[in-house]
């Protein structure tokens, strides 16, 4: 029998989109309710207490909502809530950002692993403790990257403001002897291209969207969740309107999406 509650997906703005557009690709007939906590972006400057305070409010929203599963599409929400937000889903499986790109890097052929993210993750040295759990014989090196979230936001990709920022970070020294680069926020995929100029081609850029979806659908498999709906319903929340946010999710979901202002 098929279930066609939503899939739930959330994060502080328009990072969690690269996200769901692949949950849209691998499972085009899921219906997708997303939240974009865009009035209280950037969570990667906040403290834990105040990133578990929101990502509480936005689950436990999505479990009113009815969905059948919540894809937390946020590194730093991950890094500092993981636990609260499984509480707060209660029976709902939750699927995070981190653990499978973690599982997986520590299994490949990667020795040493960068890993650009905010603040809030990389204090938490969520990627560095996740990996070194599988093979503690891995190099992890974390970097905080934190100009790149408002240049995101703002629209300033493929720009020489972009270009110079992303230049800058990868050029650090401690980036020398990477083979492997982590992008640990769910923003930076939208500027793959960039990073991946940047390295000149010398580095493998994980991609952590296609992992992360595998993984919610060997989940969503394991535990019956799978659905079918011919024409599937995406639906669009945000805290604050931003013309970024409407942009994106109109350009990676077309134009019949619903977009909905929703103060928690
Ligand atoms: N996209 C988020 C992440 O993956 C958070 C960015 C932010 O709000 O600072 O970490």
């Amino acid at each position: 029998m098929n279930d066609n509650r939503p899939i739930g997906v959330f994060d502080s703005g328009v990072g969690g989109l690269t996200v769901a557009k692949e949950i849209k690709r691998l499972l085009p007939n899921e219906n997708i309710i997303y939240f974009g906590d865009t009035k209280h972006l950037p969570y990667g400057d906040k403290s834990k207490e105040t990133i578990t305070k929101f990502c509480k409010k936005i689950t436990k929203f999505l479990v009113k909502e009815d969905c059948k599963a919540i894809v937390i599409a946020c590194n730093t929400a991950t890094a500092n809530s993981l636990e609260e937000i499984k509480e707060a889903a209660g029976d709902v499986l939750v699927i995070d950002v981190i653990s499978p790109v973690a599982k997986k890097v520590a299994y490949e052929l990667n020795q040493n692993i960068g890993v650009i993210a905010t603040k809030a993750t990389v204090n938490s040295h969520a990627y560095k403790n996740c990996i070194r759990k599988h093979n503690r014989h891995l190099k992890v090196i974390e970097m905080a990257t934190p100009l790149l979230v408002p240049i995101i936001e703002e629209g300033f990709r493929n720009t020489s403001i972009s270009k110079s920022t992303i230049e800058t970070y990868l050029a650090h020294k401690k980036f020398e002897n990477i083979d492997t680069i982590i992008l640990g926020c769910t923003h930076y995929p939208l500027i793959e291209k960039e990073v991946q100029a940047a390295f000149q081609g010398r580095v493998k850029v994980i991609d952590s969207p296609l992992i992360v979806v595998n993984e919610l659908i060997h989940q969503m498999q394991k535990n019956n969740l799978m659905g079918f709906t011919e024409e599937p319903n995406y639906h669009f929340y945000f805290s604050d309107y931003t013309e970024n946010f409407a942009k994106l999710a109109k350009q990676f979901f077309g134009k019949s999406i619903t977009l909905e202002l929703k103060r928690l």
